[in-house]
């Protein structure tokens, strides 16, 4: 069994251990797993080109170990607990024996139908069990999968589904969000009439019922194709360095890039980040409530949980449905012992009142978790206050979808934890500040660039399709680093605290935005000559989105509704903006370049210090800007 750590001589020793000798450390984690042949070689790097093996030579197959391996002692346990949207719905719960026999039901169906091993499989579906078996069916016949958050429009669907060249789309006939039914198989058709000439077959689970389009050459449904299945499939034998999946995620610039992680080393860290970061111990309930459609539910609701032979919880719905009690009543109701969310959440809830938590019973609680945005000290507190009830460690965890899994947090009840801080790095992590020459910040009481500078077995390994590209954005930007986009400081102990992104992304709501990628959704508008989108404070969702546009004159009184529209039929509804300034020009330096930094200024309600505008080309904007300002 994966190793872990329980005091804090443990953490200090196996930090220690892992940077003296990183390759015997993760050779170690690496023997507790079912290795069908021994790797050759523990590790193998560059960070120019850049190239990263781990376990080279090594055959596994990943849902052995999140399934098969597990079924002798613990076939009978819990694997998934299913708690729907509706609250009266009713909870579906899965064994370990019997997540086996549906994943391997729906590998044979996946065979069947031509996908075999290499080929991209895209998901376009809720949260239902059907997904994360969906999922490892793919893992089980080593096909690649590509799973698309529902909320993304057919435009991004399309997007992503020709990028992979996936062969298969599996998708729901809807989905029910809160009070809310989404279209998602109409969605899929739609995305296909853009043209997806790699699309063989569309595979449709029913899920709420009801009519839907269908077409007899492409569409299959779930049912008819996987109910007649043999209940084994054997395990594809995937080389360490195989292909596991690729997950789509926001740059600075252009489209979204397909992350490609690989199986041995995203197996080996999935599985022991999970065990320590949330001290997971047999027979306790451990929710993450993201979506399966980001990392955190790949790597924190299936692979890592599974791997360890947890029970981990996937839920349909939303915080707030049927009211801002949902949460803590499912919490209360499962008894679960490990809650990890987002902080764009708990300002929600925050929002809503304290007499919510204060209706249940929270006292399973062990550890409670927060990620994919900066937790603020106001909401940190809350948690603590309000779900915790001061007696729970709060791990603010800190990691990216390039990282695989978390890679700075506090370990629950073992090291400290302060507020706002992810405080400390995981065994085998070696974080860095640079300053903007790359040169290394030593001292503590700093601020920098966040870098890591050696590789651990769940870095990225390349953008699929364009492998220039993961040099060009990770690893060139300072030599023989990992650079991680985001701006850090480290206090006088040598905690770290994450400050939030440096270049032309923000994150709003825990989800990662482009903003080039919104200016071109929005330049879609017909009457729009230019636009310039920046992050500004926001209460709820950490970062919203404020777009400055050029009209053409001819924007008619519709105008701003039409953009919202544009930019969900284009991304989804998670893109648009909340505030929208038209503008007769931009800032601009006089090698035509935006100067986001005044725009930036000016959407947080900044007007003061707004810096030397003297090298402006138009510095008399900046004026008409400012009073304009939303
Ligand atoms: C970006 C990665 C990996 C989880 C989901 C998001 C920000 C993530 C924290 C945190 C401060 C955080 C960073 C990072 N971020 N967690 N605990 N504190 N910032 O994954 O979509 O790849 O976004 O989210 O800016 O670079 P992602």
């Amino acid at each position: 069994m994966t190793q872990q750590i329980s005091s804090l001589s443990d953490y200090k020793d196996a930090y220690k251990r892992s940077i003296e000798d990183p390759e015997l450390f993760w050779a170690t984690q690496a023997e507790t797993f079912h290795w069908h042949k021994p790797w050759d070689k523990v590790l193998t790097w560059n960070f120019e080109t850049p190239e990263i093996k781990w376990f080279e030579g090594g055959k596994l197959n990943i849902t052995y170990n999140c399934l098969d391996r597990h079924i002798a002692d613990r076939g009978d346990d819990t694997a998934i607990i299913w708690e729907p949207n509706d609250p009266f719905g009713g909870v579906k719960s899965y064994t370990y024996n019997e997540l086996l026999e549906s994943v391997c039901k729906v590998a044979n169906a996946l065979k069947a139908n031509g996908i075999k091993k290499g080929d991209r499989v895209v998901f376009y579906m809720p949260m239902v069990p059907e997904l994360a078996i969906g999922v490892l069916a793919c893992a089980r016949i080593g096909a690649v999968h590509s799973v698309v958050f529902a909320g993304f429009s057919a435009q991004a669907l399309a997007d992503r589904i020709n990028d992979a060249e996936a062969k298969m789309v599996i998708c729901s006939d809807f989905n029910s969000r809160g009070s809310k039914s989404i279209p998602v198989k109409q969605v899929v058709d739609d995305a296909l009439a853009k043209g997806c000439p790699s699309i063989e077959h569309v595979l449709m689970d029913r899920n709420t019922g009801g009519e839907v389009p269908w077409s007899e050459s492409i569409d299959l449904h779930w049912d008819e194709q996987v109910d007649p299945q043999d209940g084994f499939c054997a395990p594809e034998i995937m080389d360490s360095e195989d292909m596991l999946f690729i997950l789509y995620t926001s740059g600075s610039t252009g489209k979204p890039k397909g992350v490609v992680h690989t199986c041995g080393g995203y197996m080996v860290y999935t599985c022991y980040s999970f065990k320590n970061v949330f001290q997971y111990q047999p027979g306790d309930i451990y929710w993450c409530t993201a979506d399966i459609g980001w990392i955190t539910g790949h790597s924190y609701i299936v692979y890592g949980p599974l791997l360890a032979g947890a029970t981990t919880v996937m839920f349909e719905g939303v915080p707030t449905y049927p009211d801002a009690g949902r949460f803590w009543q499912v919490c209360e109701k499962l008894g679960v012992n490990q809650f990890y969310t987002a902080p764009t959440a708990i300002r929600a809830l925050m929002a809503r009142g304290d007499e919510w938590p204060a209706k249940y019973d929270l006292s399973a609680l062990k550890v409670i978790g927060s990620v994919g945005e900066p937790i603020n000290e106001e909401a940190w507190h809350w948690y603590d206050k309000h779900i915790g009830k001061n007696q729970v460690p709060i791990i603010d965890t800190w990691w990216q979808t390039e990282t695989g899994g978390i890679m700075l947090t506090p370990l629950p009840g073992i090291t400290d934890a302060k507020p706002t801080y992810c405080s400390y790095p995981m065994p085998g992590i070696q974080p860095v500040l640079v300053n903007a020459d790359g040169e290394l910040i030593e001292e503590n009481d700093a601020e920098g660039l966040l870098c890591i500078k050696f590789p651990w077995p769940a870095i990225i390994r390349t953008t699929y399709g364009d492998h220039e590209r993961c040099r060009q954005t990770y690893f060139s930007t300072f030599k023989g680093m990992y650079f991680t986009g985001d701006g850090a400081r480290r206090d006088s102990d040598g905690r770290i605290r994450v400050i939030g992104r440096v270049d032309d992304v923000i994150n709003v709501s825990g989800h990662r935005m482009g903003t080039a990628e919104v200016e071109n959704a929005i330049d879609e508008h017909p009457n729009v000559i230019e636009s310039a989108v920046v992050g500004y404070p926001h209460d709820i969702k950490g970062q919203g989105i404020y777009a400055y546009v050029i009209t053409d004159g001819k924007a008619g009184e519709n105008f701003e509704k039409e953009v919202l529209a544009v930019v969900t039929k284009e991304i989804g509804p998670i893109a648009k903006p909340d505030k929208i300034q038209i503008v007769s020009g931009l800032p601009k330096t006089r090698s035509g370049k935006i100067m986001r930094r005044i725009l930036r200024k000016v959407a947080s309600g900044e007007t003061e210090n707004l810096g030397d505008i003297s090298t402006l080309l138009n510095p008399e904007i900046v004026d008409e800007v400012m009073k304009g300002a939303k």
